[in-house]
Formats: C-alpha cells, structure tokens, sequence
C-alpha cells in the first residue's frame, strides 16, 4: 500500500494512456500511484507496466461493474475510449461506434461518480456538426454524426456534467503519429515524394502522441484548479507546405505538399474515409477557431516537455524513412 494519490489510467496499454502511465512513473516528485487498467491484465504490454511499477488492474469500459471495482480508492480517473477498437461482426451489427463510445463514457462517469473520484480527465474531441451543419452539405455518417469519432466524444462530455463528476475535458487533436502511418509520404511513379494531405491551405493542429499523456499528468498534479474546465492541445499548427518542408528537412529530400480535395479524400472508398475526409474538412473550415482554443504557450506551461512537429520528426524521421523504403 501507499499513501501517495492514485491515479487509474484507462487505455493504459494504448498511446494515450501509456503516455500518462510513463509521465506519471517518470515523475521526478512521484506525486501518484498508477493504477493501469486492461482487458487483459497478463499481456507483454500490461507485464511490461508492473514491471515499471504500476498496479495493473483488469477492467472494460463495456463492463460499468468492473470499473467501479476498478476505480476504487482512485483520487483521479483519466477516461480515453478507443472508437476505433477491434470489433466482432456481431459487435458491428448490434451498436454503433459512436453508441460504443457513449456507453463506454457512461459506464465510466458512473462508475467514477459511485467510487467518488475527485478528478476524472475526459480525453474529447470537439463536435463538428458545429460548423459542417446537420444537412446534406457534407456527408452524414452513423445517422446524426459527420465526424463519429468526434462528435460522439463531444456528446459524452454532457454524461460527465450530468452524473456531476469532478472533470477536465482534455480536448486532443490530430496526432503527429499519422505522418508515420496512414498519413505518411508516399513516393509516386516519377520517384517523388509527395505529402497528400486534404487541408486546403489550412493549418491543422498535431500533437505527439506522448504529449497527450505528459500534459494530462500535468492537468492531474494542478488538479481542483482545472476541475470544469476545458483545456484543448496541441504541440504545432501547421499547414500543409509547412508540414511538407518539415518533412524535407528531416528526410533530406524534398516533399511536396498535395492539397487532396475533400471529395476525392471521401471517395477512396477504404473503411472510415468519409468520416477521415468530413474530418479534414472540419479541421480546414474551423482552423482559425480550432487553433485559436490550442494556445501553444499555455499548453507548454502545463507541459515543459511539449514537442514541435520538428522536435517529433528528430526523434521519427527514421520510422518514416524505412516505410518509404
Ligand atoms: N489518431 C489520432 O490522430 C487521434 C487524434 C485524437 C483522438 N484520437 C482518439 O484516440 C482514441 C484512441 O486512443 P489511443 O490512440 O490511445 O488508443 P490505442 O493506442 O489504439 O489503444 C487502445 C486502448 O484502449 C483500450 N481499450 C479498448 N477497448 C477497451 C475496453 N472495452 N475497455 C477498456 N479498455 C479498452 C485498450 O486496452 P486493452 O486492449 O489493454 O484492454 C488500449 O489500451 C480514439 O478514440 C481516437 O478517436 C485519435
């Protein structure tokens, strides 16, 4: 046992939530315990937590009554729902991403409002329906959404003001990670690389991934003072050329920026690109609103560790490099 505060990190065995494990670990005052939750408490990922000395606790967010077990003697909570979670075809046909999601957030606002913890941190999105509207003008997706991914966090951000828990809403954004996977450079025929990316000449927000986490330790360690707010994030704002020239920089060999179109992003046809391609229109639309909320200064102040695009790409370069062969 100890008496130090502890803090119960769902998605611990994932990016966001691993991030805040380590930043919590790493701490050099140690102001919490780390309680890891997971689905499957003997994976590499959750030994490799015990190891770094956190308690691993076997919880799901589908699952209210083994989170309240789980959230027991926590003073915080952080709360990430993955959206974009591995489903059964069974699981596909009875609900929704989007019901999942916000019946994962009620299970956790409940059950954090039964255990009686004092700060939970919502990691959310804004609702987009804000600005691409709710008629036709842009493709509708899972009935009343256009981004689900989004909008539905949005909508679960109400659950934690009505079960009346103690919560910051961590708004996120695009994370730098992308340009390492679906979002990579690719080389076209002509042997160029070319960075297709559908914002117009529009700045979007990008984070390291790794950021999330340290600044939500940050939000835990100010703790009553940020309870009710909302703090939105970033770690750059770019636009695609400067992404491009970034890029460049750090691979040694030029990158153009291709300004894809929002319909043709949409009409690729994989799994989620009409969703993708709504939310890239979304970030170009409401640039000036979405990168005016993220305030770059204050996040660093939160967070003294926060990395640029070009402070990521020293430490990433590499991974990009080898996927373009
Ligand atoms: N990619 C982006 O640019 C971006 C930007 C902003 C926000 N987001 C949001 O980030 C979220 C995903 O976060 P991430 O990238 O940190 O996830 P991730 O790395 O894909 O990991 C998913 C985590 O969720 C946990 N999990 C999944 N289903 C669970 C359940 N039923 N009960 C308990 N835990 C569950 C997994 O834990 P176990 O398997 O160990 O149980 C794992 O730790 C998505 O909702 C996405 O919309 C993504």
């Amino acid at each position: 046992m100890t008496d130090k505060k502890l803090i119960a990190v769902l998605g611990a065995t994932g990016s966001q939530g691993g991030g805040l494990v380590r930043a919590l670990l790493d701490d050099p005052d140690r102001e919490f315990a780390v309680r890891a939750l997971t689905r499957s408490t003997d994976s590499k990922t959750a030994r490799e937590l015990a190891a770094a000395g956190a308690e691993v606790v076997a919880a799901d967010l589908d699952d209210g009554a083994s989170l309240r077990t789980a959230f027991d003697g926590a003073h915080g909570v952080y709360v990430v729902t993955n959206y974009w979670a591995e489903r059964t075809p069974e699981e596909e046909a009875r609900r929704t991403r989007a019901e999942m999601e916000l019946s994962q957030a009620d299970h956790a606002a409940l059950a954090a409002k039964q255990a009686g913890v004092e700060h939970v941190v919502w990691s959310t999105l804004e609702d987009t329906r804000d600005v691409l509207g709710t008629d036709g003008r842009v493709p509708t997706v899972e009935g009343r959404y256009k981004v689900p991914h989004f909008d539905a966090k949005a909508e679960a951000d109400a659950i934690f003001v009505e079960y009346e828990v103690p919560t910051t809403l961590l708004r996120t954004t695009f994370f730098f990670e992308g340009f390492a996977g679906a979002m990579a450079p690719r080389r076209t025929d002509d042997g160029e690389l070319v960075l297709a990316l559908p914002m117009a000449d529009q700045p979007l927000s990008g984070i390291a991934v790794a950021d999330i986490g340290k600044t939500a330790a940050a939000v835990f360690k100010r703790g009553r003072d940020l309870v009710g707010k909302t703090v939105s994030i970033a770690g750059d704002h770019l636009t695609g050329n400067q992404y491009a020239a970034a890029l460049s920089d750090a691979l040694g060999e030029p990158v153009a920026y291709l300004p894809v179109g929002w319909d043709d992003f949409r009409a690729q046809g994989f799994p989620g690109a009409i969703e993708m391609g709504n939310m890239f229109q979304y970030y170009a639309e409401n640039s000036a609103r979405f990168v005016g909320d993220r305030d770059l200064d204050a996040v660093r102040d939160l967070n003294p560790e926060l990395l640029s695009f070009r402070d990521w790409l020293s430490q990433h370069a590499a991974e990009i490099a080898t996927r373009l062969g």
